[in-house]
């Protein structure tokens, strides 16, 4: 069991640039051990927050990537049949319940809802996770606490999380941080000059605004990072913008065109 707290944690502390008073916010959370929800969209910084929350507060974490075919069977655990028999093997829900990790699970609306309802007797006074197949009611470990993040913006209401779920949370709306601080994050994670990462966030407002016209959503903090990245290594600036900003979030030639004309201005 110890091993297991080990490789979970993290032991460098992770970049991340706070943009309000989440840090205080999120320990007061944990604290009380109350479930949390980050909302945001794509490359806004929610998985680094909670890996810096995680650090921060001396818990293991163990991330999921969710997605419409994962069952509940792949969070909670399943028996293998070996060469020696049938052994249960633990999913990392009932790892992290077990072991008191921060359990994160990324993009939960692609689950589907009989997946979803699996975390319910998790996140309420009851903080148990049935091992229904195991026959094991499992108590959480004191320090467990679930997070779990979503884009807004994707989702139909088909795949909206249910009343029932989302009321068992408390939640952060996340989005591209300002300008200026954007800027020193893309400087930061590069070692890019602050007056050229400024440069990336002017191309990347002109995108956001286009979202809703033409764009489903606007250039992530992500994507800067790798422009920045790309201008870093020695690549033209109009050259790694177009590869790193336009390139991957449209086949629309009159947006790319739209695009590919900021890029020139900005850097004229
Ligand atoms: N506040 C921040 N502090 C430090 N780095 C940040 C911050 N916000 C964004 N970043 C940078 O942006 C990148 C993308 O952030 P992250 O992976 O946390 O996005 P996300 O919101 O989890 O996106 P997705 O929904 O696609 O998973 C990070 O790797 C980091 O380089
Ligand atoms: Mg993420």
């Amino acid at each position: 069991m110890t091993a297991s707290i080990e490789q979970y944690k993290i032991h460098q502390e992770p970049f991340y640039q706070a943009q309000g008073n989440e840090v205080q916010l999120y320990q007061a959370a944990y604290a009380a051990r109350l479930p949390v929800m980050i909302k945001g969209p794509t490359g806004c910084g929610k998985s680094r927050f909670v890996e810096y929350m995680a650090w921060k507060l001396g818990r293991p974490l163990i991330t999921v990537a969710c997605n419409e075919d994962m069952t509940a069977s792949d969070l909670v655990g399943r028996y293998l049949l070996d060469a020696n028999g049938t052994r249960w093997l633990d999913g990392p829900l009932t790892v992290a319940a077990r072991i008191g990790a921060i359990c994160y699970l990324d993009e939960i609306v692609e689950a589907r809802q009989d997946t979803t309802v699996v975390i319910h007797p998790l996140t309420d006074h009851r903080r148990t996770l049935p091992l229904d197949k195991k026959g094991e009611l499992l108590g959480a470990h004191p320090d467990f606490q679930l997070v779990i993040s979503y884009n807004p913006g994707y989702q139909s209401l088909m795949k909206d999380l249910k009343q029932s779920t989302k009321q068992r949370f408390t939640a952060f709306d996340f989005d591209y941080p300002e300008a200026g601080l954007e800027a020193g994050i893309v400087a930061s994670e590069t070692g890019l000059e602050q007056a050229t990462t400024a440069k990336l966030v002017k191309i990347a407002a002109a995108a956001r605004n286009l979202k809703g016209h033409g764009l489903d959503e606007g250039i992530s903090t992500r994507l800067l990072v790798y422009a920045a990245t790309l201008i870093k290594g020695g690549v033209a600036p109009v050259d790694a913008c177009r590869m790193a900003l336009v390139r991957p979030i449209t086949d629309d030639a009159d947006i790319r065109v739209t695009l590919d004309h900021a890029i020139d201005a900005v850097f004229a």
